[in-house]
């Protein structure tokens, strides 16, 4: 089975209307060998998405609310995002995680609702520094996946993001051979629960300070289809030099 790398851009809550510049350099640079997804803030996705609309550059959203529609004040459902033109939405980021108290359940009604809109889901799990320190890093990461993945998982609407807590923002990244050991394990994980060729078909993605300098080697390790890339995708150079090693 191959799989097509997937470069992904989380730009948080970072980017106004000018940086269309970064959204602009990143599809002026051409057709690399990789599927390039960059997710803004909402205020810019619809935007964006008309700008990169028969571009190889795909626009997806940060996070979504389960519901269609209805009273959540701020909240953005995953039809919103499909008509704003979003092909995709990350869901259960480390930091919707431990700043808005999303549990797996929640990622998980998030991930059916990015289905029901037709979005891919980028399911994200990852542990905290104490929970690698005291050993339990598979079995937390493990746990998430179960409980976060909703069972009409298929190749073509999931995306899994290991994302180490410690890792994002720090500058900090695991050895190689920790991303391997995680990554192998999902692919496990994900077999026996949907069976190989589900499980071969999802793209695993690692994220958490990656740059164009380490990007080379983790992307190259067996289980890693690619990235989600953080601070480093905020400026098309950086961004596209992580591309570039897809
Ligand atoms: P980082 O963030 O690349 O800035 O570490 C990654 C992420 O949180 O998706």
């Amino acid at each position: 089975m191959t799989r097509r790398p997937l470069v992904a851009g989380n730009w948080k809550m970072n980017g106004h209307r000018a940086a269309s510049a970064e959204l602009d350099a990143l599809i002026a640079a051409g057709r690399p060998d990789a599927d390039v997804l960059l997710c803004p803030p909402f205020t810019l996705v619809a935007s964006f998405a008309e700008r990169a609309s028969g571009s190889h550059v795909a626009i997806g959203g940060q996070d979504c609310h389960a519901a269609a529609s209805g009273a959540h004040t701020g909240d953005i459902s995953a039809e919103m995002l499909a008509d704003a033109g979003a092909s995709a939405v990350i869901v259960g980021h480390s930091e919707r995680r431990a700043d808005h108290g999303e549990d797996d359940s929640t990622v998980r009604a998030k991930a059916e609702a990015a289905w029901r809109a037709g979005l891919t889901a980028i399911v994200c799990v990852g542990e905290t520094e104490a929970e690698r320190d005291a050993g339990r890093t598979l079995a937390v990461v493990g746990a998430q996946l179960a409980g976060s993945v909703p069972d009409a998982a298929s190749a073509a609407n999931l995306v899994v993001a290991y994302e180490p807590v410690w890792a994002i923002g720090t500058g900090r990244t695991p050895v190689t051979s920790e991303i391997a050991e995680v990554h192998d394990a999902l692919r496990a994980s994900l077999a026996s629960r949907f069976g190989a060729d589900v499980a071969d078909g999802v793209r695993l993605l690692y994220g958490g300070s990656v740059k164009p300098a380490n990007a080379a080697e983790i992307l190259a390790l067996e289980n890693v289809d690619g990235g989600l890339v953080g601070g480093a995708s905020l400026k098309a150079s950086d961004f596209l030099g992580i591309i570039a090693a897809a």
